[in-house]
């Protein structure tokens, strides 16, 4: 088996971002900040460190501030310029001409649409997703950590994190084979197990490497939890003809797309930055004691 290198991203953006209104009535979701930066750009960083040449936004309708962001800001960049000011934060953001893709998609039909969408782009070789709700932190990233198993196993590899059992109805969960480190064999997938009913505690958290493969599968727009096309049910079709592991993250996950999860994000990412970290902490000592 030759494992080809992974250069490709889809960024499924097209959501709604209904948990966050009235902040999301015209804004993207993953424009929402944690700290000082928009959650999208989180998640391209991450993308682009773990050696991701290709970003491919699929994208919507209102979501014209995601092209805006990884664009030139002509005007701010000028008057930036004119008056002597540093632009390394905004700089680094730029992609080079004709990138990122943005494809779109038109109805919200579920994430394995959203991914089925970017077909034409992938084309015939493997490719990371990345949820941008879902802020990881650590060193080396969670993709680049994916990426470095990727290229000892191949074949499939999705992230694996635990979470409370209370807590398994929520996301794809993954039933457990024989682990090997931070590897686990897949033996199925479940997507949103209803109460009770989940093989393990052991949920996907945003992050995948898949086969091309999995596009054919998608093809068919067969429809799963909640009436949506599921990623986790196409995976789950790829188990057994090609190898499948789970990839558990060293390091720190913030689920953003729920409100909790959002602030403590930007609790956690704030103390630990040196410019506001003291007068941040010291707030949050007074505040709560
Ligand atoms: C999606 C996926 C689910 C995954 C989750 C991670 O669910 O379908 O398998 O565990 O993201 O956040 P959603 O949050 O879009 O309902």
């Amino acid at each position: 088996m030759t494992i080809k290198p992974i250069r490709k991203a889809v960024f499924p953006v097209a959501g709604l971002g209904t948990r966050f209104l009235p902040a999301t009535k015209a804004m993207p979701k993953e424009m929402l900040t944690v700290v000082d930066k928009p959650l999208i750009q989180y998640a391209v960083e991450e993308a682009l460190e773990a050696g991701i040449e290709q970003i491919i936004f699929v994208t919507g309708r209102g979501k014209g501030a995601l092209e805006d962001h990884f664009d030139i800001s002509f005007e701010l960049e000028t008057t930036m310029r004119a008056r002597g000011k540093s632009l390394s934060v905004i700089e680094n953001i730029r992609q080079q001409p004709g990138s990122p893709v943005y494809v779109r998609q038109q109805e919200p039909l579920g994430l394995g649409h959203a991914v089925w969408c970017a077909r034409e782009i992938v084309g015939d070789e493997p490719f990371a997703v990345l949820l941008p709700d879902e802020l990881m932190v650590g060193t080396p990233n969670f993709l680049a950590q994916m990426v470095a198993a990727y290229n000892e196993v191949g074949g499939n590899v999705i992230g694996a994190l635990e979470v409370a059992p209370e807590d398994t109805d929520k996301y794809g969960i993954i039933s457990p084979g024989a682990r090997n480190g931070a590897l686990t064999e897949v033996a199925a997938l479940v997507e949103k197990p209803a109460k009770g009913s989940a093989p393990s505690n052991l949920m996907i958290p945003g992050r995948y490497i898949l086969q091309p493969e999995v596009m054919q599968i998608l093809d068919a727009k067969e429809t799963g939890a909640g009436g949506e096309i599921q990623l986790t049910d196409a995976m789950a079709k790829l188990i057994g003809k090609q190898p499948f592991h789970g990839f558990t993250f060293n390091g720190e996950r913030f689920d953003c797309g729920d409100k909790t999860g959002f602030i403590m994000a930007n609790l956690a990412l704030a103390l630990d930055r040196a410019d506001i970290g003291p007068a941040v902490r010291a707030f949050a000592k007074a505040r709560v004691g």
